[in-house]
């Protein structure tokens, strides 16, 4: 995989600051699009890099996944994960005000990566251009993280379910908030010329409205539907067979992410 092929339409967006710690933010009003597995999966192959990269165990990872979940999926799956096998730091923040900005400040880290919950507070009455955020604890919470995200990943389905939704997050919440944002097409049906087509269809609504997108989808897979169950995650996947093509999905928003920042 080359650079020129992992993103489409580039926007080359800096950093919102000049703080070494990059916030990125998984984020989609439409439930079960796969905020939860994208947000633990690129923080595993963006911690792998670094551990890589960076040899010296004596300090945290450079890499940290959150979540701001209540009922806490992010912490549940990496607490079931061995943690020899767990290639970056997570912390429990189930929706309490003030930790984040804390760790974004931390100058041992690089990346952040922070999972957030499904079916977000909406008021369905608030006007164009206000927050429709919502009032409650979850909200707070959110609008906590946003104001320190460099980068929205955004995951998107094949199936039009979730194309209203994305749009929403990306119209109503990244943008009046100038936060740079990244479309992830995920759960897309290899081998099904019917979902060829549909694959084609949801890329050109994209690239309608101009949102930038890792160029190829994540394909959906068994293997990854069990993972939080059995605590796994793409960068324990077998090398070969259809867990490597698994693990290379991910890996493409790694590294598109990367990109972006
Ligand atoms: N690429 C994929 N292949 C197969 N299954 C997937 C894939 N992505 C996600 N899933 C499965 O789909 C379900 C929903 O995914 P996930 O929990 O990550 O979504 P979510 O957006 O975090 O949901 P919620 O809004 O409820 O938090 C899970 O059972 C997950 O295992
Ligand atoms: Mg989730």
């Amino acid at each position: 995989m080359t650079q020129s092929t992992a993103v489409h339409q580039v926007t080359g967006a800096a950093g919102r600051t000049g703080r070494t710690a990059k916030v990125i933010v998984v984020i989609q009003q439409k439930g079960g699009a796969g905020k939860s597995t994208i947000a633990v999966n690129t923080a595993a192959c963006a911690g792998r890099s670094a551990v890589l990269s960076n040899a010296d165990e004596s300090v945290g990872s450079p890499v940290v996944a959150a979540g701001i979940d209540v009922q806490g999926t992010l912490e549940k799956w990496c607490a079931t994960v061995r943690e020899a096998e767990l290639p970056f730091d997570y912390v429990v923040t189930k929706s309490k005000l003030g930790i984040l900005p804390g760790i974004v400040e931390d100058p041992e880290r690089r990346r952040i990566i922070v999972d957030t919950p499904g079916f977000l507070d909406v008021d369905p009455d608030a006007e164009w251009g206000a927050d429709p955020l919502g009032e409650s604890r979850t909200a707070d919470a959110l609008r906590e993280v946003l104001e320190v995200a460099d980068l929205a990943l955004v995951p998107i389905t094949p199936s039009k379910i979730t194309w209203d939704e994305c749009e929403f997050t990306i119209e109503r919440v990244l943008k009046p908030r100038g936060i740079p944002f990244l479309v992830v097409i995920n759960m897309h049906d290899p081998g099904k010329d019917r979902d060829e087509k549909q694959l084609n269809k949801v890329k050109k609504w994209i690239d309608e409205r101009d949102y930038p997108r890792v160029a190829a989808p994540i394909r959906r897979y068994t293997i990854h539907e069990n993972a939080y169950e059995n605590g796994t995650l793409v960068t324990e996947y077998k090398m070969s067979g259809t867990a490597l093509n698994a693990r290379e999905d991910f890996m493409r928003v790694a590294l598109t992410m990367e990109q972006m920042l």
